[in-house]
């Protein structure tokens, strides 16, 4: 096992009824408080008026932004860091899915400098050093932006998406309540569990043979996600396979799976090129690309992990010959997104065609270092598995 250094800050109220501390919680960063939120789920499960409740009782001063959307622009971010400059804001209180909390990341360090946010996040010369306080309150178990540094933000203007990952935008305090998760769609449960998933295989499939105890943490993460995603789609409230789903969301990317390992993520660059010229959802674009990145890794010198992966998330039968597993556990990963989650399962399903495959295979492979994954992949790869997909 490489060294590493494992220091995450985030606080995190796990379960009901824990909405009492959020007041409290607020109040150690200052009096002024902006709550950032999307298109109005959280007005609709009735979360919103809860929150702004607690933030009365507590004393504090209440600014709100609005209407970030699914996979956020940059607009949003430049909006929420203008009031933060505007009216002195002390701490950001995010309460959404992934697309809001990682919008608010931006505000928050975008609060702090002078630059546009775009030239400033997009251009990685100058460094992010601070940002203001970030609270999160999760709606949606997908993709841990309530426990990790990582933010994604798209400027349509240019179709770019582009990620960061910066200490300062870790969240200090995130509530999980699986009970404000009721309300998301199968659709978006299928999602979420689909970028959880990706999340950990963009890990797990390293060749590295010294690191089992983090190897069947991850195998323990995936089994609950394909237990459960199927459970919580059919009863929304079911308490136990939304806490079990919450709690893996954060834990597949937290940064405890992937310690020592050093590898760069394959899926995620091709897919973020996807979402950033169709804007289709996350997890989605995930389920369509990561068995096909799956197929095209696999050969003599990978087919252990494909083997390890069979044998112990799929349960196959272990003796049978690798190769066989190894498709074996393709195939039955594959099913359980596209015939369990009942996903789409081709890019021409959901709209797209080859006509920009040449730009995103240049792009993923450059701003996502794709060179260094799991099995090196350059652009001509990229659109191989991008070929695949159709
Ligand atoms: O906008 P609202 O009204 O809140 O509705 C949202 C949105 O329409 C809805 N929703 C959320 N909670 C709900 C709910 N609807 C009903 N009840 C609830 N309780 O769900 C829709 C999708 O929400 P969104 O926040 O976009 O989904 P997700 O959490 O999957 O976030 C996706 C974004 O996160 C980025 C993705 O690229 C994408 O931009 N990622 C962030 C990562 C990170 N911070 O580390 C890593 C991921 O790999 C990913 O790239
Ligand atoms: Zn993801």
């Amino acid at each position: 096992m490489n060294n590493f250094i494992y220091d995450i800050p985030t606080k995190v109220y796990f379960g009901e009824n824990q909405l009492g501390n959020l007041g409290p919680e607020l109040a150690k960063f200052g009096k002024r408080v902006l709550l950032t939120y999307g298109g109005g789920s959280i007005k609709k499960m009735g979360l919103y008026d809860k929150v702004v409740a607690e933030i009365k009782k507590a004393g504090l001063q209440l600014f709100e932004l609005s209407g970030i959307e699914p996979n956020p622009r940059i607009d949003s971010v430049r909006a929420g860091a203008e009031i933060c400059k505007k009216e002195h804001i002390d701490v950001l209180l995010a309460v959404g899915g992934g697309s809001t909390i990682d919008a608010t990341k931006f505000m928050a360090a975008g609060a702090l400098v002078d630059f546009d946010p775009w030239d400033f996040f997009s251009e990685k010369w100058a460094p992010l050093t601070d940002a203001l306080p970030i609270v999160s309150i999760l709606t949606l178990a997908a993709t841990g932006s309530e426990m990790d540094a990582g933010g994604v933000i798209s400027n349509p203007k240019t179709k770019d998406k582009i990620g960061r990952v910066e200490r300062p935008m870790l969240p200090r305090v995130s509530f999980l309540d699986p009970t404000n998760t009721y309300t998301v769609s199968p659709y978006q449960t299928a999602c979420g569990a689909s970028d959880m998933l990706s999340h950990i295989c963009e890990v797990y499939f390293n060749m590295s043979t010294d690191l089992y105890m983090l190897d069947t943490v991850m195998e323990g993460l995936m089994k609950s996600i394909i237990k459960y995603a199927p459970v919580a789609m059919k009863e929304p409230d079911n308490y136990e396979a939304r806490a079990n789903l919450m709690w893996a969301s954060s834990w597949a990317i937290n940064g405890f799976i992937d310690g020592g390992k050093r590898q760069a993520w394959s899926c995620h660059p091709i897919e973020h090129e996807l979402s950033a010229i169709y804007d289709i959802t996350h997890g989605l674009g995930l389920a369509i690309i990561t068995p096909r990145w799956m197929k095209y890794c696999l050969s003599e010198a990978t087919v252990s992990k494909y083997v390890q992966f069979g044998v112990n998330v799929f349960d196959i039968d272990k003796s049978l010959p690798a190769m066989e597993i190894a498709t074996k556990a393709i195939d039955m990963f594959a099913d359980f997104l596209f015939k369990t989650l009942g996903l789409k399962s081709t890019l021409s399903a959901v709209g797209i065609d080859d006509t920009h495959f040449e730009v995103m295979a240049e792009k993923a492979a450059g701003i996502g270092g794709t060179k260094y994954g799991f099995v090196p992949l350059a652009p001509k790869d990229i659109s191989e598995i991008l070929k695949m997909s159709l």
